[in-house]
């Protein structure tokens, strides 16, 4: 008989996605970037978490993803897997940590993993950045690739309109998927691309897709958490899903404290020592 009297739940790794996709079991991922909303989102049973580069929209108020670094994705990994059991923990190269060259990409790649403790990274591109995803996995690394609508290009898109609709860009990262495939990537996030196409690279492969305004035909959603819990009220695409209204909670209770404060009603007695 098994002496095994741990409850610890069974965790999830990036060989488990790939059953999940086997079985037709739908992957789950929200991102976060603190300690105790990745503790909330594990608990709850989210399969994986993605400590994403839209921490510099959300957390640090930037425009775009680019201004974000490395130390601070490092910083945020490491608050996100001390809260974690269970999920999966990816955590986003920023951009300028891997575009530049293999040697540097890697190197950024082990800075994550050994600093962070994730289990794995993510990054954004296609063929043009093959040689950086090689060297990454060589050296052990998952790697998580990310088509369609690319935060960190967007200076070159100009507009965070719905990609690949073209039947040239559709073809591109039809082929881009198959090669992250091939070279070995573990999942691709699909991003603001038609649900059809979405839906046949998700057919075609065997890893898993990760849909994102991708339709229903992924392997697994993933959204901004800030977005769906509404604590982000400024961005409303049609893909986004709304599960709360967390700024309109928060605003009633500060108003409340406030209010307490105040008047002098907070703290009372049984409040006091
Ligand atoms: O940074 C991020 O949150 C992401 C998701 C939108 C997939 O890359």
């Amino acid at each position: 008989m098994s002496t095994n009297t741990t409850d610890k739940p069974r965790k999830v790794t990036t060989r488990r996605l790939t059953e999940m996709k086997q079985r037709g079991e739908k992957i789950s991922m929200l991102t976060a970037y603190d300690y105790s909303s990745a503790k909330i989102l594990d608990q709850a049973g989210i399969d994986v978490i993605l400590v994403g580069d839209s921490a510099s929209n959300v957390m640090a108020g930037n425009v775009t993803t680019l201004p974000i670094t490395l130390d601070q994705m490092i910083y945020h990994g490491q608050s996100v897997t001390k809260g974690v059991n269970r999920a999966l923990v990816v955590v986003d190269l920023p951009f300028g940590s891997y575009q530049g060259n293999s040697k540097e990409a890697l190197a950024s790649a082990i800075r994550i993993m050994k600093e962070s403790d994730a289990e794995a990274v993510k990054m954004e591109g296609g063929a043009e950045i093959r040689e950086s995803v090689e060297r990454i996995l060589s050296a052990g690394i998952p790697v998580m690739g990310h088509l369609g609508l690319t935060p960190q290009s967007i200076n070159k898109f100009g507009t965070y309109n719905v990609r690949a609709r073209e039947e040239a860009e559709a073809q591109k990262l039809i082929e881009d998927a198959k090669l992250l495939e091939e070279i070995g990537c573990f999942a691709i996030v699909l991003e603001k691309i038609p649900a059809e196409l979405a839906k046949r690279v998700s057919e075609e492969l065997t890893i898993p897709t990760i849909g994102i305004g991708a339709g229903g035909g992924t392997d697994g959603q993933v959204l901004v958490m800030h977005d769906m819990l509404g604590i982000n009220q400024g961005f409303s695409p049609r893909f986004l899903r709304r599960y709360a209204d967390l700024a309109g909670v928060m605003t009633d209770a500060v108003s409340r404290y406030i209010e307490d404060v105040k008047s002098g009603d907070f703290p009372n007695e049984k409040e006091s020592y």
